[in-house]
């Protein structure tokens, strides 16, 4: 497997093996540090970013490597050249680009055209990095993730798609709780299904966030406008959504000990109340903290040849 641009790419044996290989960055965050020694990482980011950008720089110090990170108007890219000549010419200098735009569309083109790994640090429809984070981030808490059930509540979205993908190749119970019209993709549906039932989880799809978070050790949310979502469809979102703010009242219809999740950045006050999100159930920050381990993980998985793939 040469590229990580969504869960789906992976086995249930590679996301655990990311995992495994978090926890050793984790605990040796200077492991491996000639991995990348003389070799540059490019990172493209065509959306702002604190997370990703500088947790991905700071993986490839740590692996002994320099990032060279490049926005929408530094490259020629930006001029009209295609997307596979940029891919073709970074091959010949670099050892992985690591790529934040739009359409997943061209980051699939990036990959094909490229001989070095691409990963994807976000597109309109996935958010694999992110989703490896939630999941160590579960099971430094929880130790196990088969039979806990994850309670998705608010947009569907990116970061929804890659936590169903990931959950469900973990044997995790995943309920999703949307307003009509805000569901997740059908193609991310299909694969968690048909995984779930692979490895022995539950899927509940459901408009109701009461009976998504009922049972569930953890209950994260995201932003009710993603980065690329049109402007003007704010007070339309922000109206359809309120129902689905994550506050005190729903918390208290998880588990006792289930977790708060929110990949960040949060707006509080909207889909997340400050109480919960600043308060002793919120993990959000470890979540945060988990991107760095995650991006050595993964790096260092594709650069060494260690993932099998699913297709
Ligand atoms: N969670 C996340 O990806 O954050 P950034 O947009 O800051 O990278
Ligand atoms: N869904 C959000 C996640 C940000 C990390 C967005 O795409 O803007």
């Amino acid at each position: 497997m040469k590229d990580l641009l969504r869960i789906a790419d992976l086995t249930a044996g590679d996301l655990a093996r990311l995992l495994r290989l978090t926890a050793w960055f984790a605990d040796n965050p200077y492991g491996s540090e000639g991995l990348l020694r003389h070799r540059t990482v490019v990172l493209y980011f065509a959306k702002p970013s604190t997370r990703t950008r500088v947790s991905t720089e700071t993986a490839v110090v740590r692996l002994g490597g320099t990032p060279i990170s490049v926005g929408p108007g530094e490259l020629q890219l930006g001029r009209g050249e295609t997307i596979a000549d940029t891919a073709r010419v970074l091959s010949s200098y670099a050892s992985a680009i690591v790529i934040r735009t739009f359409a997943d569309a061209e980051v699939r083109e990036l990959a094909a055209a490229a001989e070095i790994p691409v990963v994807n640090a976000l597109t309109d429809g996935h958010h694999p990095l992110q989703a490896i984070a939630d999941l160590f981030t579960l099971q430094e808490r929880f130790t196990t993730l088969r039979g806990r059930r994850i309670a998705y509540v608010g947009a569907g979205n990116n970061v929804t798609h890659s936590l169903m993908e990931a959950a469900a190749l973990s044997g995790m119970d995943i309920a999703v709780a949307t307003p009509p019209g805000y569901e997740p993709a059908d193609d991310v549906v299909a694969f968690t299904a048909e995984e779930i039932e692979r490895h022995g989880g539950r899927l509940l799809l459901t408009h109701d966030p009461a009976e998504a978070v009922k049972e569930a050790s953890a209950v994260y949310t995201d932003v009710w406008l993603s980065m690329g979502d049109p402007g003007e469809e704010r007070e339309r979102r922000a109206a359809d959504l309120r129902p689905y703010r994550v506050d005190a009242g729903l918390m208290a219809q998880a588990r006792d000990d289930a977790v708060f999740l929110h990949c960040l950045p949060a707006h509080r006050g909207e889909e997340v109340s400050a109480d919960v999100i600043d308060g002793p159930r919120s993990a959000v920050f470890r979540q945060a903290a988990n991107r760095l381990p995650v991006a050595q993980a993964v790096l260092y998985a594709l650069l060494q040849g260690l993932l099998e793939g699913a297709r």
